[in-house]
């Protein structure tokens, strides 16, 4: 649509315009005008934003239903969101990613960071995953995927709908395939020197936690000949690079099966399986079962779910990664390695640091603190998007 035969949305004139303006993406509902003729914007329609004073400041992606009123698409206002403003976007990330990695399995668009507000993409070498977790990508899903084939070559553009925020933007769950034909088994995945096994269509999230490989990346080089327990593993994300970096044995633990069975497939297909063991079951009893058996590991890492995912979570989360971290220390052999991570946006990094020595030091265990680990360079982050930075591994030494 051309910018001119948008609907126009307006700033109370005392909005903070500056911080829009120095690149901050979204508008909230309270910053905005909102009368009948506002309201009626359909979720997902593009709009022309103004300050109060009636001056353009860019187009905008409007959803009436959620608190993020707009989201910054182009600060020109004369801007066409169209295919080819899309291809632009998607080429542009893939220029970066192309350089980053040597091969093509990577996020591809992490949102807001590349240029596209609420939009997800993980790239599997032929195949990718969209999720359009916010109502105007969701609205313009066949361009989008018609502009990410252009982009990137890829064959199979598949729509993953589980996005936890599809739901505050009145999304529903559902998956499809927009290009190709969905994969009917695991695609192998090398990362780190391991091959993973990502499932695209019945797996957590798009399939694999690519955020987390410079993290899967040092904590190898931690574990030559090092007895290895992962939990919350996943398809092995941490126990398959430490066993390409030389660990003697590595125990991966966690509460789905489906994705455990990818791990044992992972480390099958990496040649490690002798030295590999998965145990199923809920993480919490079994670091409580393993401090009772009297286990000990040269490298324990964690990595659960966000605890804290929003703020009213945070102080339950907080106490969450202090458990984590009580029950995990124990099962470090002096001179050994902990490894505790969290992706929750709320649970910044101070807040999680000291939940993590808060509970080490109730185990009874000193640390040194030797790395702080952050999402890999596919995971860009926004500066004026304090949210957009949400994982961290802190690596001690105990
Ligand atoms: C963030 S993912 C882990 C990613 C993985 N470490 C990697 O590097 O690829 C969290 C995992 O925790 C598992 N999980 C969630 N709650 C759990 C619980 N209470 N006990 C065991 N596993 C749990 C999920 O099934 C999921 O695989």
């Amino acid at each position: 649509m051309m910018p001119s035969s948008l609907p126009v949305v307006r700033l109370k004139p005392k909005a903070n315009a500056r911080a829009i303006r120095h690149g901050f993406p979204w508008v909230y509902d309270n910053e905005l005008v909102i009368d009948r003729r506002t309201r009626k914007i359909d979720a997902g329609a593009l709009a022309l934003l103004e300050d109060g004073e009636r001056r353009p400041m860019g187009i905008v992606a409007v959803n009436p239903n959620s608190k993020i009123f707009c989201r910054m698409l182009d600060r020109n206002p004369e801007a066409v969101i169209d295919e080819a403003w899309l291809f632009a976007k998607f080429a542009r990330a893939v220029e970066m990613r192309d350089r980053l990695f040597p091969a093509p399995f990577y996020r591809l668009i992490h949102a807001e960071a590349d240029g596209l507000p609420g939009v997800v993409v993980d790239r599997f070498g032929d195949t990718a995953v969209i999720q359009p977790n916010a109502a105007w990508a969701e609205a313009l899903i066949g361009p989008m995927a018609d502009a990410l084939q252009r982009a990137t070559g890829v064959t199979t553009v598949l729509k993953n709908g589980s996005g936890r925020a599809r739901t505050l933007e009145g999304l529903d769950e559902e998956n499809a395939t927009l290009i190709g034909t969905a994969p009917d088994a695991p695609l192998p995945v090398v990362m780190n020197g391991a091959t993973y096994m990502a499932d695209l269509t019945g797996g957590q999230k798009t399939g694999l936690f690519y955020d987390q490989r410079p993290n899967h990346a040092f904590a190898a080089r931690l574990c030559k000949d090092a007895k290895v327990l992962d939990v919350f593993s996943h398809v092995g994300g941490f126990a398959l690079a430490s066993l390409a970096g030389g660990a003697a044995s590595a125990l991966s633990v966690d509460g789905s099966a489906a994705a455990l069975d990818l791990a044992e497939a992972g480390a099958q297909a990496s040649g490690f399986a002798d030295r590999f063991e998965t145990r199923k079951g809920d993480a919490f009893d079994v670091l409580a079962a393993l401090g009772e058996e009297g286990a000990q590991f040269d490298v324990v890492i964690c990595d659960p779910p966000a605890f804290a995912p929003s703020k009213p979570a945070m102080e339950k989360g907080l106490r969450a990664y202090e458990r984590v971290a009580r029950l995990a220390a124990p099962l470090v052999a002096e001179g050994g390695y902990l490894v505790l991570c969290s992706c929750s946006h709320a649970a910044d990094l101070t807040r999680f640091r000291g939940a993590s020595v808060r509970g080490i030091g109730r185990a009874g265990r000193n640390a040194q603190l030797i790395h702080t680990g952050f999402a890999g360079p596919d995971h860009p982050l926004m500066p004026q998007l304090a949210e957009s930075g949400y994982l961290k591994s802190l690596f001690f030494r105990l």
